[in-house]
This record gives C-alpha cells, structure tokens and sequence, in this order.
C-alpha cells in the first residue's frame, strides 16, 4: 500500500502566523484569551490551551485586559467595542483575510452594494460584512443574484478567501449576465487566498492519481469541507479529524492513498494518520480477524 502527501498540506500561512502570535503573547503574559476560536480544528484548539490560551465567545465573556482576534477578523463594529472597553488587542487576522475586509471598505466608501460569495454564518464572512458598513449580504446561490430583490446599480462582488476558484468564478458570470442588463457597474475583486487555491489544486491532482483520498480537518472546517467536495469528484474520498476515524473497511483493496488538510491541521494529527497506514496490513489484519473467530468458535464450542 503507497501513501502520498499533497505538496500543500499542514498550516497554510495565516493559521501559522496567528499561532505563533498567540504562544508568544501567552507566554509573555501566562495565557490570553481568543474572541472565537483561532481556527476550526479541536486538536490545535486543544493544544493552545495546555499554552494558556482561552476562547470566549462573546464580548462581555472577557475577564483579562487582553484580548486576541482570531485569524478569521471581526467588524470594526466589534473593533470599536473591544475598545471602548479598554482591552488591549492582539490581532492575528490573517493578512488574506484583511485583504478582502479593505476591499468591501473600498466598496463601500465608493458607495457599492457589496456582495460576498461565501456563507453567511462563518466569522471571516460575518467581519467582511461589517467592513461593507451594512451595505451588503452574502450567498452560495451558484445562480448569483436571483434571490436578491431591489438590487442596487452598483455593485461589488468578492468571495470568502476558502471557496472554491471554478465556484466564485461562476458565480461572478452569473452576476454579470444578471446585473449588465439592468445598467449596472460591476467591480470585482479576488479575494481568494493563494494558500488554498495551491491547496486546492494539489490535492485536484493527487486525487486522480490514488484508489483513495483521505482529507485530514476538522469537520466544521469550511476549507477542509471545501478539499473534501472537490476530491470527490474524482476519487474516493473520506474526511478524517484524526487517525482514530479510520475506518479499516475504506482501506480494503486499495493500493494507493492520497493525503491532503484543511488549513489549519497540525503536523502531529497528519504525522499519526500517516504512521497508521504506514503500519496498516491488509492481509494481517485479516489473519487476526480470522483467529479472532476461530478462537470464539472453538471457545463457544467447549463451554
Ligand atoms: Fe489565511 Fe488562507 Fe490560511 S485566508 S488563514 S492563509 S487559509
């Protein structure tokens, strides 16, 4: 059985930068505390904290005088509050995300209706709109702007920085046939994050070279679920937080796995699903299965 890495796997850039900032600031001041989770994976979530480092939900949930923005940004309405409350801010957004925040600013000041392509409910998408000053809404509807009533002449159109590159692209085509017929002006800005196109696409093509894909994420991870629909569409593929999902079952008749991760997974996870398969035997396995019933047969027979 061979195994094979993605060329782009692990922490992208922005996950790394944010921890790096959160374990030295916990270890300069014994621990910090995050709004919202540094990232959607349990496991670094888990190892931050044995570091000291807490994840309130809300505002009013903070008890020290520091207080870390996660790599997914906030509004500046959420900003202004941290403020206004005295805390120092320790800021790990991620430079990608901080780009698509300025654009929807930009948006706005040039007095644009901003349109995110993204979901709604994840935070990076939450801060974004707050930087379009109100004056915006998101959506996943691959058909652009159907659902939209009352759609403003001008109109500014960006994604969430993990989508999918054909997705976003489709979309904007959609916005233009729908948009350009009513007089519009349309201004684009990618906002994609480079980390995840490469990602992306590495992991596109080791997936149609393997029997089966693993994507090792968490599973509220919107880029680790992003890898996961684009390798199933050409291999088999399962989606794994750590070596302990494993089902044997997958392993049967394959000879070659492909790995690849969501963004913000660690080595360690990625090192264990590896030395799992790497130990895995198919046919011992099967051996000890075998014994296993034999035992229990015999067993059963002499009670
Ligand atoms: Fe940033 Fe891209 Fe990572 S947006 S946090 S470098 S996935």
């Amino acid at each position: 059985m061979k195994v094979e890495c993605a060329s782009n796997i692990g922490f992208c850039f922005g996950v790394r930068r944010a921890i790096n900032i959160l374990e030295k600031t916990a270890s300069e001041r014994g621990g910090v505390e995050t709004l919202g989770a540094l990232v959607h994976n349990q496991q670094v979530l888990n190892r931050l904290s044995g570091m000291g480092v807490r994840v309130v939900k809300n505002i009013d949930d903070i008890s020290g005088c520091t207080v870390a923005i996660s790599s997914h940004g906030v509004g500046p309405a959420v900003l202004a509050e941290l403020k206004s409350k005295g805390l120092e801010i320790v800021d790990t957004t991620c430079p990608f995300v901080k780009r698509a925040q300025v654009a929807a600013k930009r948006f706005h000041d040039a007095g644009f209706f901003t349109v995110i392509y993204g979901d709604v409910n994840h935070p990076e998408v939450k801060g974004i709109l707050g930087w379009a000053g109100g004056n915006g809404l998101a959506t996943l509807n691959p058909q652009g702007l159907d659902d939209i009533p009352d759609l403003s002449r001008y109109i500014g159109v960006l994604s969430q920085t993990t989508q999918i590159p054909t997705g976003f692209t489709s979309f904007v085509k959609n916005v233009i046939d729908q948009a350009l017929v009513k007089d519009a002006e349309i201004r684009i800005a990618d906002t994609l994050c480079h980390d995840i196109r490469d990602r992306q696409s590495a992991a596109l093509e080791l997936a149609g070279r393997v029997d089966l894909m693993l994507v090792i994420g968490g599973h509220n991870s919107a880029n680790t679920r992003h890898l996961l629909d684009l390798c199933k569409t050409v291999s088999n593929t399962h989606l794994i937080e750590t070596a302990s999902e494993l089902q044997t079952d997958w392993l049967k008749g394959v000879s070659r796995i492909g790995i690849t991760s969501g963004a913000s997974t660690d080595e360690t996870t990625i090192s264990e699903v590896c030395s799992y398969l790497d130990s895995f035997q198919p046919e011992l396995s099967f051996k000890l299965a075998l014994a296993y019933v034999t035992i229990h047969l015999l067993f059963r027979r002499n009670k």
